[in-house]
């Protein structure tokens, strides 16, 4: 997805806009640029791809001057190519503008400007708001930038300077997000906080309809009306190191070794002395989560997956009925909520532009919204009644790893506090399961702390097309996610069923090239996985199973068993996941991929 710097200070802009959108390259992109304000000129670089391309060509023609603002795109109106790369500029070539979002109405804005007189040369939505913001221009930015996002419809963060008045940057944001890095005689806009923390801690978070005017000496904050408003301050413990690889080949390398923390750190505290789940997130009485009598969870993608894996915790333990749809069917679904539905909205990122939908239109049938996110201040945080955070830090691969497994132990620790406020599972269970529950972060440990069996098994599927991955129960949503990750990361096809599925129809796929992989861990079905085995196997498919250590007999059915060890079945998700990522991980780097950015995929999907 793009990325937004701005600078305004002493040092040279263009240093700081490449270094910024370079620690939010993890976002996805496809083209980058930077306009600087320097000697009266406002210098404008764009380049297709990533952006050592722009680095080259900014160091072969250096642009000097201290006020800038950069961007790195992800194309969605118009191709990737340089002439739609941001930054855009007006009619006279003093105003530069970077924007992510999406413009609605920008057809009508096009042609109302054109018939003005406006000459626009990008396919973008984004090249309105530059010839707007020139139109209504009469010496005062902010004024004219106020004026300009009245007119727009969609979603946007905005960043604008003008040649006029060339130390500042004027800022505004509506869905999108936008922060200010308050620095010492400098400042730093941002889309995202990692492009900040080199130069400082404390942030300004712009919300939605207010516009910042940025110099070197201070940010002021007004509504679209030009009335001061006083924005939110947010100190950030992250440090640098937290954001880098560690020492890791890749970031999604690092972030699959980080989850027993992560889920350590999301578990800290939710059990009392007494043995009651603490989750006062849920900002309601104890009454009010006994009456839930109905969950909806929307999500989108590996946060799905999550879900699917709440509904089986839920319905097993709180005897609730949960139903889990994806965000983006929801919102246009006529969905069936009311204030008598727990809604909970799962996303990483907390940006995600259909889950955020989705949340908007459950609040609007009257449901208590809950939102499970990673990402504090992020936008899903502001628009829910209660938030849950997962602690998993920073998540840099575009492909979710770590904030997985922490959502799954954020979504145990809710489906434990259902079932005991509910009364239908005593102290003593909800202990003993909190217990267990806390040891799978030395369960992930274990595993991650011998990969050779996988190792082996990567190596000897490096070369297929296709594949399909089952399980059973819990194993359904664990079984989706190892498919989801191996098509992402390898763009090798990877479909999942549930086992008992298979012969009605994905059957017909099966040959000795196409690989399939089992979630046989212990569990209530696995006599009925081992037959789904050995329906495969009979049409000469190669096998690869996750088991349960001191399941030998499982061996005779496999070509390759990847072990975890063994914990109660319901909570044998995260200890399933691990093998599954680290074995996608590795087919990815046999096969030359970049596993932290995939092709055409971004880290979070502010747009529709
Ligand atoms: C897959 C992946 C995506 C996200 C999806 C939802 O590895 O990362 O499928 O899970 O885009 O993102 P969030 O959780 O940020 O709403």
């Amino acid at each position: 997805m793009c990325g937004i710097v701005g600078y305004v200070g002493p040092r040279q802009a263009s240093d700081v806009l490449l270094g910024g959108l370079a620690r939010l390259e993890y976002r996805g992109y496809d083209s980058a640029g930077v306009a600087v304000v320097s000697n009266g000129e406002l210098d404008v670089t764009r380049r297709v791809g990533k952006l050592a391309a722009l680095s080259a060509a900014v160091a072969e023609t250096p642009v000097l001057g201290s006020t800038g603002i950069g961007h790195t795109r992800w194309a969605t109106h118009g191709r990737p190519t340089e002439a739609n790369a941001h930054p855009h500029v007006d009619c006279t070539g003093r105003i530069a503008v970077v924007h992510n979002g999406i413009i609605e109405n920008y057809m009508q804005l096009r042609e109302e400007l054109a018939q003005n007189g406006h000459v626009l040369r990008s396919e973008t939505d984004t090249e309105t708001v530059a010839h707007l913001v020139e139109s209504y221009y009469q010496g005062d930015l902010a004024t004219a930038v106020r004026k300009t996002i009245k007119r727009l419809d969609g979603a946007y963060a905005l960043s604008v300077v003008h040649l006029d008045e060339p130390n500042l940057i004027v800022a505004a944001r509506k869905e999108s997000p936008l922060i200010i890095g308050i620095g010492d005689g400098e400042n730093i806009v941002a889309s995202d906080i990692p492009a900040v923390l080199e130069y400082t801690r404390e942030v300004l978070a712009l919300s939605d309809g207010q516009v910042a005017t940025v110099t070197a000496s201070g940010v002021s904050v007004t509504d679209m009306e030009g009335n001061p408003v006083t924005p939110e301050m947010l100190h950030i413990d992250w440090d640098l190191a937290a954001a880098e690889k560690g020492g890791f080949e890749d970031f999604m390398l690092k972030e699959i070794h980080e989850q027993p923390k992560a889920i350590r750190e999301t578990l800290l505290g939710r059990m009392d002395a007494k043995g009651q789940i603490q989750l006062s997130e849920l900002q309601m009485t104890p009454e009010q989560v006994a009456s839930i009598d109905r969950v909806f969870i929307l999500a989108c993608g590996t946060s799905f997956h999550a879900g699917l894996v709440a509904k089986t915790l839920i319905e097993t333990w709180a005897r609730i009925p949960v139903e889990v749809q994806t965000s983006s069917e929801f919102r246009y679904s006529d969905p069936i909520v009311d204030d008598e539905t727990l809604v909970v909205a799962i996303t990483q990122s907390g940006e995600t532009a259909d889950t955020l939908a989705g949340v908007r239109e459950a609040r609007l049938r009257g449901a208590k919204v809950i939102a499970i996110t990673n990402v504090v201040g992020s936008r899903v945080t502001r628009e829910s009644d209660g938030v849950i955070y997962t602690h998993a830090g920073p998540e840099i691969g575009v492909a979710a790893t770590k904030t997985f497994t922490a959502q799954i132990a954020a979504l145990n620790v809710l489906a434990l506090k259902l079932a005991q406020a509910k009364g239908v599972m005593g102290t003593e269970r909800v202990t003993a399961l909190f217990e267990e529950l806390s040891r799978i972060p030395e369960t992930v440990e274990a595993i991650l702390a011998d990969l050779s069996a996988i190792d082996e098994c990567a190596a000897e599927y490096t070369d297929v097309c296709s594949s399909l991955f089952l399980g059973r129960g819990i194993g359904v949503p664990i079984a989706m996610e190892g498919a989801l990750k191996l098509k992402e990361i390898s763009y090798i096809h990877a479909e999942a069923y549930p086992a008992g599925e298979m012969k009605h129809g994905p059957i017909a796929l099966i040959t000795p090239q196409v690989p399939v992989v089992v979630v046989a861990t212990q569990g209530h079905t696995y006599e009925k996985v081992v037959s789904n085995i050995q329906e495969v196997r009979a049409r000469g498919a190669e096998v690869i199973v996750v088991a349960t250590h001191g399941d030998d007999e499982i061996g005779r059915h496999a070509e390759h068993v990847l072990y975890v060890p063994a914990t109660a079945e319901l909570l044998s998700a995260i200890p399933a996941t691990i093998p599954l990522q680290v074995l996608s991980y590795r087919i990815a780097k046999l096969r030359g991929c970049n596993v932290d950015q995939p092709r055409n995929l971004a880290k979070s999907v502010t747009v529709e």
